[in-house]
């Protein structure tokens, strides 16, 4: 099997608020994207990446990436989930009966951690998502009529995941469920959400808590913490 990876990278990073959309803020002077793009490739089971870029992107043209053989870049969409279709109506099924998604805002993916997803979802002959077990107590609120929220209830925390990317489907199932959840107007946040609307099977598979998605300003300096252990670890 060789891999290819959907990359969604059509957001604008509103709660970035920063200048640019943030996958193209530099962290080590390296783009975002490029660190994902470049950590996804040097999976030795990834063969190529398929870029959905927004519309008025004026960052990818000029940058490295766009010399790269091993980028196909698609138009994004509205929401992330068409900027995920367009990505995967650019896959032969036939060629590539399973792909993977992953989010350009997630620079700290572990490869070990990719490896796990596709050997167990391969296994299992089940699609999967990497995701992290909820730590803390969780609770449900309510809000009083003066918009103050109060405790309504604590959440179960046993069976609650943090959903993460990579998420691995079969091309032809990802694509049909969501197809389908999009012509019944259902919200869709992730892979995982349309293929569970279509009753499928989606495996949890537990991750590193490292590979955090960079939504808000704070979280430039924590990757950037991060992407350095990581690269002091692989030295020893
Ligand atoms: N994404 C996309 N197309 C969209 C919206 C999002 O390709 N129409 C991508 C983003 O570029 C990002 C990933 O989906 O890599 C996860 O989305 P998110 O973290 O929400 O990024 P943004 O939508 O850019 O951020 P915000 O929601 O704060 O505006
Ligand atoms: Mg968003």
């Amino acid at each position: 099997h060789s891999f290819i990876v959907v990359v969604p990278a059509a957001g604008v990073g509103k709660r970035m608020k920063a200048n640019c959309p943030k996958q193209y803020l530099t962290i080590n002077g390296k783009s975002i994207l490029a660190h994902t793009v470049d950590r996804l490739l040097s999976h030795p089971l990834i063969e190529k990446v398929i870029l959905s870029l927004g519309e008025d992107d004026q960052y990818f043209a000029e940058s490295e990436l766009a010399q790269r053989d091993d980028i196909i870049r698609v138009d994004g969409g509205k929401e992330r989930v068409d900027s995920v279709l367009n990505g995967l109506r650019a896959i032969n099924a036939g060629e590539h009966p399973w792909v993977l998604v992953h989010d350009a805002a997630r620079p700290c993916v572990q490869l070990s951690d990719i490896d796990r997803l596709i050997s167990q979802c391969i296994e299992n002959d089940s699609g999967g998502l990497l995701a992290t077990p909820v730590r803390d107590t969780m609770k449900r609120g309510k809000k009083d009529n003066k918009n103050i929220s109060t405790v309504d209830s604590t959440v179960e925390r046993e069976q609650l995941w943090h959903a993460l990317t990579p998420q691995l489907y079969k091309t032809e199932q990802l694509v049909n469920a969501i197809e389908s959840a999009l012509a019944k107007k259902i919200a869709i946040t992730d892979e995982s959400s349309a293929i569970e609307q279509a009753g499928l099977m989606s495996l949890l598979i537990s991750a590193s808590h490292e590979n955090i998605k960079i939504t808000h300003p704070d979280d430039l300096v924590l990757a950037e913490f991060i992407l350095n252990k990581q690269k002091s670890q692989t030295m020893i």
